[in-house]
């Protein structure tokens, strides 16, 4: 659990988590995204079912410049690393001072880095029932160590490969809890159908014409018998899993209705 307060009086830390959890009352999920780039975001965040989430207040998405909290006043957020090496270093007083001024008593702070847990349905579904994330990005080399222990609650990886700054993985986690965020999806059984509900992969799918390039879509598709149809399906999810990820049989099923 990140320590680390902002050192300003009590009575504003107090007034900032009124107004927090007073934004957090309407919006369902509320996160601040903390970056250098924090215009990275703008484009993903005004299309399509996240873009009418935001616009219908479920969701609600900040996306800040760590400069903000900069200790200079010049927007210096990052130095060289002691003991030597390349790149630069995001310095932790920036990311310290971001976080306490943003967090409510409800926060759960991330570090999106390449070395934190694992990123998984499971997690995502989980962080949907929170109120308020604030997803911290980094850049260059990395955020100095003290950030880390101090500022954040939880450290987690998209997959095992390096990207250049961590918007991207904010933008990943992001997408990923919003579809388990009540109202946000269309219809909720499409969460149900979704690869990884129940450890299993999805089934396959056709949409019209019937025969495309010589192939036909299966019968049992076109007959209307809906058992039928939903054997078949879990049938083809089984087979699917087994093949290209029989890892996933082994576990065991969270449970969670989404
Ligand atoms: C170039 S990376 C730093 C990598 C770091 N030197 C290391 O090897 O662990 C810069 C930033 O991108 C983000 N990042 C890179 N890969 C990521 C991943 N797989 N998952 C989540 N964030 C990632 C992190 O925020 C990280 O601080």
């Amino acid at each position: 659990m990140g320590q680390f307060r902002h050192p300003a009086p009590e009575l504003e830390l107090e007034a900032a988590a009124v107004v927090r959890l007073e934004m957090t009352a309407t919006a369902r999920l509320d996160v601040d995204v903390l970056s250098l780039f924090p215009r990275m975001l703008d484009g993903f965040l005004a299309e399509s079912i996240l873009g009418r989430a935001i616009r219908r207040g479920i969701l609600r998405v900040t996306s800040r410049s760590l400069r903000e909290w900069a200790p200079t006043g010049h927007g210096t957020v990052d130095d060289r690393p002691y003991g030597g090496g390349a790149g630069m270093i995001l310095k932790a007083e920036p990311v310290c001072r971001a976080v306490a001024e943003l967090r409510c008593p409800t926060s759960v702070a991330i570090y999106l880095c390449p070395d934190g847990e694992s990123f998984t349905a499971t997690m995502a579904r989980e962080l949907a029932n929170e109120c308020h994330l604030i997803l911290i990005c980094g850049h260059y080399e990395g955020l100095d160590e003290r950030a880390r222990e101090l500022a954040v609650d939880r450290e987690i990886s998209i997959g095992d490969y390096v990207l250049t700054n961590g918007v991207l993985a904010a933008a990943v986690l992001i997408d990923a809890v919003a579809r388990h965020v009540p109202g946000v999806l269309g219809k909720s059984q499409s969460l149900e159908q979704d690869s990884f509900r129940h450890n299993l992969l999805s089934f396959p799918q056709y949409t019209r014409p019937r025969i495309f390039a010589e192939r036909q879509v299966p019968d049992i598709l076109l007959g209307g018998d809906h058992k039928r149809i939903d054997a078949w399906r879990l049938g083809q999810q089984m087979e699917r899993t087994r093949l290209r990820r029989a890892d996933l049989l082994g576990k065991q099923d969270d449970g969670q209705a989404t």
